[in-house]
C-alpha cells in the first residue's frame, strides 16, 4: 500500500503514505489543505509525526529503545557518555581515534571565561538551578559570537563543542551559588562523569576523591537520558531551531521544556512524593487509592509514558543501577524499597494495567542522585547535562535535512467579527 484514500463526501483525496526503516507508516497531510481546505487537529501532537527522523527508534508497545539501531542495553553496558553523545551526533560510533579527539576537544573547552562567573552573582541563592542553566545556556551567546552562523558547519562544531564541555561547569556552578561556595575549576585529567562530581562536591580546602562506581553509575544515566525522539524538550529544540535561532539559544530553550514536571521534572517530583508518603506514614496503597481518586488531581509520578506501553527500558536499568549504588555507598534503602513497593502494587492494579501504566526513566533515578548527595533541585539538570547530545543530533539533522519554520494552524473557536462599544456603554 503506498497511499491512503480520505472519502469527504463524494469525493476521494489520495494521501502518499510514508514508512519507516522499522515499518512504522505514516499518511503524509502535507498538500491536504491545499487540495480541500481542511487541516488535521491533534492537541498535544498525540497522533502526529512532525519529522523523519534517523536518530532513534522506540517501540513503545514493546518496550525498545534504540540510538542509531544500538540498543540501549548494549550501550548503557558497553559504551561511554561521550562515546554515545559522538554516535548520536554524528551517526556512527567512532574509531578509537576518533573517539581520543572527541574527547580531548570537549576536555580542552570545559572552562567558563571568567566574566560568565558574574551572572551567578545576579542570581538569587533560592533560584531553582533549572532557571540559572536555560539562562546562562543562552547567555553563552553573548560570549561566543563567533559560533552563532547556523549554516557554516565549523561555527556549529564548535559550539556544539562548547556546549557539551561547558553544561556539566554551568551546572555545577550553579549548585556552588546556591549553597555558597566557591566554584571549582573544572579538572581535565578527569572523566565527563569524575570532572561534574569533583565540580559539584570539592571545595578549595578539601579535594573530593572519585568513586569510580559511583562515576561509571553517573556515566550510565547520562547514557539513558541521551535522546528519546521527539520528546517535549527536544520538539521544542526543533521548533526553536527552524526560526534559524543559534544551537545555544535554541538549547536553552530545551532546558526550559524539560523543567516542566511532567517531563525531566519528574524526577525531582518523585523523591519529594517519596518522601511525602514516608513523611506523612501513609502505605503504598493507600496513596495508590489516592492517585486512583481522579478529584483528588494526584499522579503518580514516574509512572506512564506518551510512547511506552510497556516497560520502559531505561527504568528497568536505572531499578538496577539504583540498587548497585546504594549497595556501594551502603545507604539506606528506605525509598528504593518503598517505590519498588508501589511498583509492584501499581503493575497489579486493574486502573494501572487498564491504562498501561509502567514506571518511566525518573521513577528510580533520584533515588540514586539522592544516594549520591546531588540536592533534589538539581535532578532535572542531570537530565538536561544527559539529554543535551540527543538535542543536538536533531538540532543539526533538521538543519542537514532543510527544513521550513515550524508554524502549526488552528481551529478559531473565538468571537466572531464584532463592533467596539464605546468604553462608558460597556459593562
Ligand atoms: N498517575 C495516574 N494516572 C495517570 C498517570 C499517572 N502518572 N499517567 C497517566 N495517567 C492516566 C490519566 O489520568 C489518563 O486517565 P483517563 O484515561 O482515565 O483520563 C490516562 O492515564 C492517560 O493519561 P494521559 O495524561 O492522557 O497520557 P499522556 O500520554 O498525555 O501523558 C505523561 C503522559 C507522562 C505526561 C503522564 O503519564 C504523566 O503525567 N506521568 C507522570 C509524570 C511523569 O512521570 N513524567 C515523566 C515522563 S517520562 C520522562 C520524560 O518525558 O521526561
Amino acid at each position: 500500500m503506498s497511499k491512503a484514500t480520505l472519502k469527504l463526501d463524494d469525493k476521494d483525496i489520495e494521501l502518499p503514505l510514508i514508512t519507516g526503516s522499522e515499518g512504522e507508516q505514516a499518511i503524509d497531510i502535507a498538500q491536504l489543505r491545499g487540495q480541500t481546505g481542511l487541516i488535521t487537529l491533534d492537541q498535544g501532537f498525540v497522533n502526529t509525526g512532525s519529522c523523519q527522523s534517523a536518530i532513534t527508534f522506540i517501540d513503545g508497545e514493546n518496550g525498545i529503545l534504540r540510538y542509531r539501531g544500538y540498543p540501549i542495553e548494549a550501550l548503557a553496558e558497553r559504551s561511554s557518555f561521550l562515546e554515545v553523545a559522538y554516535l548520536l551526533i554524528h551517526g556512527e560510533l567512532p574509531t578509537q581515534s576518533q573517539l581520543d579527539e572527541f574527547k580531548h576537544s570537549i576536555t580542552r573547552h570545559t572552562m567558563l571565561h571568567e566574566d560568565f562567573r558574574k551572572f551567578y552573582g545576579g542570581f538569587p541563592k533560592s533560584a531553582h538551578p533549572m532557571a540559572v542553566v536555560a539562562a546562562t545556556t543562552a547567555a553563552l551567546s553573548t560570549f561566543y559570537p563567533d559560533s552563532l552562523d547556523t549554516d557554516d558547519p565549523l561555527e556549529v562544531e564548535i559550539c556544539t563543542k562548547r556546549l557539551l564541555a561547558k553544561l556539566p561547569t554551568i551546572a555545577a556552578y550553579a549548585h556552588k551559588h546556591s549553597i555558597g561556595q566557591p566554584f571549582m575549576y573544572p579538572d581535565n585529567r578527569l572523566g565527563y562523569a569524575a570532572n561534574f562530581l569533583r565540580m559539584m562536591f570539592a571545595t578549595p580546602c578539601e579535594d573530593y576523591v572519585v568513586d569510580e562506581v559511583i562515576a561509571k553509575a553517573l556515566d550510565v544515566l547520562l547514557i539513558l537520558h541521551a535522546d528519546h525522539e521527539q520528546n517535549c524538550s527536544t520538539s521544542t529544540v526543533r521548533v526553536v531551531g527552524s526560526s534559524q535561532a543559534n544551537l545555544f539559544a535554541s538549547i536553552s530553550a530545551g532546558v526550559s521544556a524539560l523543567w516542566g514536571p511532567l517531563h525531566g521534572g519528574a524526577n525531582q517530583a518523585v523523591i519529594e512524593m517519596l518522601q511525602h508518603i514516608e513523611k506523612e506514614g501513609i502505605s503504598g496503597r493507600e496513596y495508590l487509592d489516592k492517585v486512583k481518586d481522579k478529584k483528588s488531581g494526584i499522579r503518580l509520578m514516574g509512572f506512564g509514558h506518551r510512547v511506552y506501553k510497556n516497560f520502559d527500558p531505561r527504568a528497568k536499568l536505572i531499578k538496577k543501577t539504583c540498587s548497585d549504588v546504594l549497595a556501594r555507598l551502603h545507604e539506606q534503602t528506605r525509598l528504593l524499597d518503598l517505590a519498588m513497593e508501589i511498583e509492584d502494587i501499581a503493575l497489579r492494579d486493574e486502573y494501572f494495567v487498564e491504562r498501561k501504566l509502567y514506571p518511566n526513566v525518573d521513577f528510580y533515578s533520584g533515588i540514586i542522585y539522592r544516594a549520591i548527595g546531588i540536592p533534589t533541585e538539581m535532578f532535572t539538570v542531570l537530565f538536561a547535562i544527559g539529554r543535551l547530545p540527543g538535542w543536538i543530533a536533531h538540532w543539526m539533522e533538521m538543519h542537514q535535512q532543510g527544513f521550513r519554520i515550524s508554524r502549526p494552524r488552528q481551529i478559531y473557536t473565538g468571537a466572531t467579527e464584532r463592533d467596539i462599544t464605546p468604553i462608558g456603554q460597556r459593562g
